[in-house]
Parts: structure tokens; C-alpha cells; sequence
């Protein structure tokens, strides 16, 4: 028999701006190649300082687009983070390249500068980094690193909307990224994304290749280069305009829900709360993930969470250890420790918006119950 879910892992928060926005794309009879997409990719650009804004799919569809720009071929090693969700890996493989997987720091959970310049061969090509649970990568010290040794960089930003890294806005450093609306995340269009960049070149060749290889210009049927179709609709637009409205009010709202899991968490044993900022770093809070302390089974407390319809997240599983990058690749246990110790002890815990006080009491009520049993 099914548990009945009492709190839900993710929840979108939508009222009736989405509603009436979504109306006026139906009344207006564009759905797509409209006016809202340039609505939204201008007030987008404006939110985290990015002069260039290419509305798309999805955050896969622009970290593919952006590998594929880099000419990523076969044999080409890129270097990125077994801490992740394997869409950053997949942009780059799916080009040709081979995954190089870096060791993270274990405070942080992204990667580790010292282990990305280790892992340089004369086959690397590139590094995808990623800001992990919306917390700041270190973007200075790995872009120098990229610099050093000729690489391109790309910063898988997914998770990151509204995040800072010394004091500005991830997006606004000068590396392209991605940011991914998918329906769990900080701005949610249902599915889609955007590619943020600070060349104008980069940006047009995204729009052409988003629509086919169609001409910047967008003569009808006029194709200048192979494409894909990783278009967003006016629809899913005019739904990341509405929320783009509310972005400051929902990020201040997961930042209180944050706060009160980390003080009701303060006296509850044997599990770990997520890093807190610094100066250089300031978190946008995506996910609640909490660590247990070693020797805890990580997976009965989280069964016993989901026993009493609380919905928790194995939240994430190392990349390189997926069965298909097994299969492909041979990897093994034992490649990145820091990452597999981290991955094999955190778990999401339900976390959105509007998660009420005393449903978060009740999250961690049955937390410590389970962990003391
Ligand atoms: C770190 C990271 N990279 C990439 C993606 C891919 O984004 P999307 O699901 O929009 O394709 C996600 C989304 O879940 C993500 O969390």
C-alpha cells in the first residue's frame, strides 16, 4: 500500500500572475518565436547581470549548445564534478567528449581547484563547473585555472539562480552558463532554461542553433549551420516573467524555510546542516541537504522518512559512479573519495517556498526518531 505523502520534496509556487500572463500568450496566438521569449530573456539578463540571454528548453539543452559551440569532439577531456546532476556531464559526452571527474571540497561540495588542475592532461579541452545546491563555485581560482591552461570554462548554473560570489550575481562574471527552470527550481517555467553569456557572437550563435541552424535574421527556411530544435514556448516565458516578479520574495521565503530547518535542527544528533555563507559566497537556496554523520544508515532514515509520507531525496548520487558511466567508462568506487563519502551520506529533505513552520517541525520530529532508532 502506498504511504500518503504529508510533505512533499518540491512544490512550485504559482498564483494567478502565471494564470494571466499564460492567458494573454493564448489570447495573442503566438506560442512561440514570440515577444514574451524577449520579455523574459531581457528581464532575466537584468536579474543577474548578464548582457546576452538566450531563452531555451531546457538547462541540458543550453549546456549542450554551449559544448557544442567549443567544437567538442571525440577524445576531448572535459573536467567536471562528480557532484552533480549528470545533465553536466552528458552536455559534453553527448559531443564526444570523455568525462574527467574531479574531487570536490568536502565543505563546500564543488569542485576542488587543487584537484581540477591535477586532472589536467594534454587532452583536457574544458571544465564545466557547477554552483551544487545553489552554493558559489570558485569561479576566480578555477577560471584562472582554466586561463592558465588554455581551456574554455563553462559554469553549469542550474541550481544558482540568485546566488553571489563576491558580491555579484552568478551570471554576471564573465563565464557563459546555464540556468534550468525545471518545476523544483528557484524560477520554474515547467521545463527550460536559459544560456547567459557576455558575448553578443555567443548569444547569436545559440539562437540560431536553439532553431535549427536557422539564420540569425531568421529568413524563413534559411539554414547556415546543423541545429537542434531547443526552443522555449511564449507560454513557458510568459510563466518565467510572472515569476521572475515574485523571484525576490521566493527567494527570501526558502531563505527563512532554511534558516528554521537549521535552528530546529541545532539539537537533533547525528546530522549535519548545509555550509552557511561567507563573504565570497552567498547561497540561493535550492535544495535542503543535510549530511549524517558516519556509521548512520543514511537510506533506513530515509525509508523511515517515507514511511511517514515525508518525502525525502537521495540527493545526489555520484555521476561517475551511474551505472552507464560504469559501463562506458569503467569507473569505479574509489576515484573521487571526498565526493563518494558526501554523496553517500546527504539526503534532501522537503524543501520549497511555501513549506509551512509545522510541517517542518514535523519533518524533523520523524528525523530525529529515526535517526535515534
Ligand atoms: C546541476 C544541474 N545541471 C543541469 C541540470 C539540467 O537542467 P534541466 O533539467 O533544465 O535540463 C540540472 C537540473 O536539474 C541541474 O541540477
Amino acid at each position: 500500500m502506498r504511504t500518503e505523502t504529508r510533505v512533499p520534496l518540491s512544490r512550485p509556487y504559482l498564483d494567478e500572475r502565471e494564470e494571466e500572463l499564460v492567458l494573454e500568450v493564448l489570447r495573442s496566438g503566438r506560442l512561440s518565436l514570440g515577444p514574451a521569449i524577449e520579455r523574459f530573456e531581457e528581464l532575466i539578463g537584468e536579474r543577474v547581470g548578464a548582457p546576452y540571454v538566450a531563452a531555451v528548453s531546457s538547462g541540458t539543452a543550453g549546456l549542450h549548445m554551449l559544448c557544442h559551440l567549443r567544437g567538442v569532439g571525440p577524445g576531448d577531456e572535459v573536467i567536471t564534478s562528480p557532484v552533480s546532476f549528470v545533465a553536466t556531464a552528458n552536455c559534453f559526452i553527448l559531443e564526444g567528449g570523455v568525462p574527467v571527474f574531479a574531487d570536490v571540497d568536502p565543505r563546500t561540495l564543488n569542485l576542488d581547484p587543487d584537484a581540477v588542475e591535477a586532472a589536467i592532461t594534454q587532452r583536457t579541452k574544458g571544465i564545466v563547473v557547477v554552483d551544487m545546491f545553489g552554493y558559489p563555485c570558485e569561479l576566480d581560482e578555477l577560471r584562472a585555472i582554466a586561463e592558465r591552461h588554455g581551456l574554455w570554462l563553462i559554469d553549469d548554473s542550474c541550481e544558482a539562480l540568485g546566488a553571489e560570489y563576491k558580491g555579484a550575481p552568478i551570471g554576471s562574471h564573465g563565464p557563459p552558463g546555464a540556468f534550468g527552470f525545471y518545476a523544483n527550481k528557484q524560477l520554474t517555467t515547467g521545463e527550460g532554461g536559459v544560456v547567459t553569456t557576455h558575448s553578443e557572437e555567443e548569444r547569436e550563435q545559440i539562437v540560431i542553433l536553439r532553431n535549427q541552424g536557422r539564420s540569425y535574421a531568421a529568413r524563413w527556411f534559411h539554414h547556415v549551420r546543423v541545429g537542434f530544435n531547443y526552443r522555449i514556448t511564449d507560454l513557458q516565458a510568459a510563466i518565467g516573467i510572472a515569476q521572475l516578479e515574485k523571484l525576490d520574495r521566493m527567494l527570501q521565503m526558502r531563505s527563512a524555510a532554511a534558516a528554521r530547518y537549521t535552528e530546529l535542527l541545532a539539537d537533533v544528533d547525528g546530522v549535519e546542516v548545509p555550509l552557511a555563507d561567507d563573504a565570497d559566497h552567498k547561497r540561493s537556496w535550492f535544495v535542503y541537504v543535510v549530511k549524517v554523520a558516519e556509521g548512520v544508515d543514511r537510506d533506513a532514515v530515509v525509508q523511515s522518512l517515507s514511511a511517514q509520507g515525508i518525502e525525502a531525496g537521495l540527493y545526489v548520487p555520484a555521476v561517475h559512479l551511474q551505472p552507464y558511466m560504469r559501463d562506458r567508462y569503467g569507473f569505479a568506487k574509489g576515484m573521487c573519495p571526498v565526493a563518494e563519502d558526501a554523496c553517500s551520506r546527504t539526503f534532501a529533505l522537503p524543501f520549497f517556498p511555501h513549506l509551512q513552520a509545522a510541517d517542518q517541525e514535523l519533518v524533523v520530529d520523524a528525523l530525529r526518531e529515526a535517526l535515534s532508532a
